[in-house]
């Protein structure tokens, strides 16, 4: 399967690491295009590729959004991910969808409404770039206290694929619902942000 990264700073060149390292094949894009992505490409090898986002998306069997997410409304014409699983990793401070939004309406409710058609799954928005970095790999680690990533969303088959990169990544993922009700546990003031969390931990919070 090859995944798609819009987003290729902190948190998606990391994802596009660990990605490879397990075997996996990245189509990668950015804002300043796809020259900038040079020493990145030379470093992860033959498994990785790069694009403009619309290209990078074309290509993609799976998208995954890593960019600020003030930047997600109008980034792709919405043909291009039509029926596509979408995975929402950004994450909203201040202004539409954020914890504090008066609507209460999660973020990634926005992004299925900006891409009607794509499969949206909120997921991989919660850990922290250094450790997403490390801990699906830690050497001794009991399937116990492998951490958690979360699957928000209404699509099910779309949840279960995620679900199957979490794993091959070393980490455990945890179903948190429907997009709605899971976004919010998911988001910037909900009790799943930036929280490293084991499976057990995070069920009782949920
Ligand atoms: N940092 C974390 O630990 C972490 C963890 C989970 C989720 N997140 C979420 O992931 C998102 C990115 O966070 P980050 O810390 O990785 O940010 P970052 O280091 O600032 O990287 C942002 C990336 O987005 C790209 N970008 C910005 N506007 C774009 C556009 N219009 N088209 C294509 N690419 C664009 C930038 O391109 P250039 O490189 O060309 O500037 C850069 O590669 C945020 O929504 C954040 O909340 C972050």
């Amino acid at each position: 399967m090859r995944t798609g990264i819009i987003g290729t700073g902190r948190i998606g060149s990391t994802l596009a690491r660990i990605l490879v390292a397990a075997g996996h094949q990245v189509v990668l894009a950015n804002a300043r295009g796809p020259r900038s992505l040079a020493p990145l490409l030379a470093e992860l090898g033959p498994g990785a590729a790069a694009g403009r986002p619309v290209e990078a998306a074309g290509q993609a069997d799976l998208l995954v959004l890593m960019v600020p997410f003030a930047t997600v409304r109008g980034l792709l014409p919405p043909h291009v991910v039509q029926d596509k699983v979408l995975v929402d990793a950004t994450n909203a401070f201040n202004g539409p969808g954020a914890a504090a939004d008066p609507s209460g309406r999660g973020s990634s409710e926005l992004v299925a409404e900006w891409y009607p058609g794509a499969r949206v799954v909120k997921s991989l928005n919660t850990m922290y770039f250094e450790t997403l970095a490390v801990a699906g790999t830690v050497p001794g680690r009991q399937p116990s206290e492998r951490l958690a990533h979360f699957t928000a969303g209404d699509d099910a088959k779309a949840k279960e694929i995620v679900a199957g990169i979490i794993t091959d990544l070393g980490f455990v993922p945890v179903d948190t619902g429907p997009l709605h009700s899971g976004g919010i546990l998911q988001q910037p003031g909900g009790p799943l942000y930036n929280r490293p969390l084991t499976e057990a931990q995070a069920l009782a919070w949920i």
